[in-house]
């Protein structure tokens, strides 16, 4: 059986007290949600290395990495220094990260190059805006990103659809919309590469989402906070 994925997705949110909340969701898991599941937890990076050793079962992941291996990028922090801390994974190119601070598909590109080289599996996110989806654009906007976004090097990643105007608004695409996306991705990436979805998944919405042809997992920003509610996800 092929694993699903359930990746929680922090964003600038968990003080050290957060390790509480991993050790909480560690209690509630089973043998058989593990057979099902693989389950990644990006935190902040400043909490990895307290993860790293409670981790166990738990992969850990950082939520973005600079496309260099070290120098002077005063505040950044390299695929390196992520795999270092414990991280197996990073999320590149995440929408808030493409917005708040300008990132191209060239850069995420890059930082995903740089993931790989480091031995890091970059999570690569994609998604339309609103306005897109309502000019009917949202495929086609969707796989030009993907392909300038993906790296040019061997080696094996994870791509995120995440529809940005369903990002921590309680909206989710249409079970259809989604289906359809995710058979563009694939067609666009191949059957070994697996196809997360994102953007307001709960425990609620989970079951339905995750049954979806060729998605493969979940990328879960708010509802991977609280480990009632990330468990109510995985256990869907
Ligand atoms: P959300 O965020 O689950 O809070 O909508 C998803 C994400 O941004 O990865």
């Amino acid at each position: 059986m092929v694993k699903r994925l359930i990746a929680g997705n922090w964003k600038m949110n968990g003080l050290k007290m957060a390790v509480q909340e991993v050790e909480s969701l560690q209690r509630k898991l089973t043998p058989a949600d593990m057979e099902k599941n693989d389950i990644l937890i990006c935190p902040p990076a400043t909490l990895l290395m307290a993860f790293k050793h409670k981790a166990n079962d738990l992969q850990l992941g950082g939520q973005d990495c600079h496309p260099r291996e070290n120098g002077a990028h005063t505040g950044d922090l390299s695929a390196e220094m992520l795999s270092d801390a414990g991280a197996s994974f990073s999320i590149v190119g995440h929408s808030e990260r493409r917005q708040d601070h300008g990132e191209s598909d060239e850069i995420v590109k890059a930082k995903a190059e740089a993931a790989l080289r480091a031995g890091l599996t970059p999570i690569i996110c994609v998604g339309e805006s609103q306005a897109d989806r309502e000019a009917g654009k949202a495929i086609r906007v969707v796989t030009t990103q993907l392909e300038a976004s993906l790296p040019a090097t061997e080696g094996h990643f994870v791509v995120a659809y995440e529809p940005i105007w369903a990002i921590g608004t309680g909206l989710v695409p249409k079970t259809d919309d989604i289906a359809e996306m995710h058979g563009a991705l694939r067609s666009a990436v191949g059957a070994d590469i697996p196809l997360l979805y994102g953007g307001s998944v709960k425990p609620g919405n989970a079951g339905e989402i995750l049954s979806i042809p060729h998605v493969n997992g979940a990328l879960v920003g708010g509802a991977s906070l609280k480990a009632e509610d990330f468990y109510g996800i995985i256990s869907a």
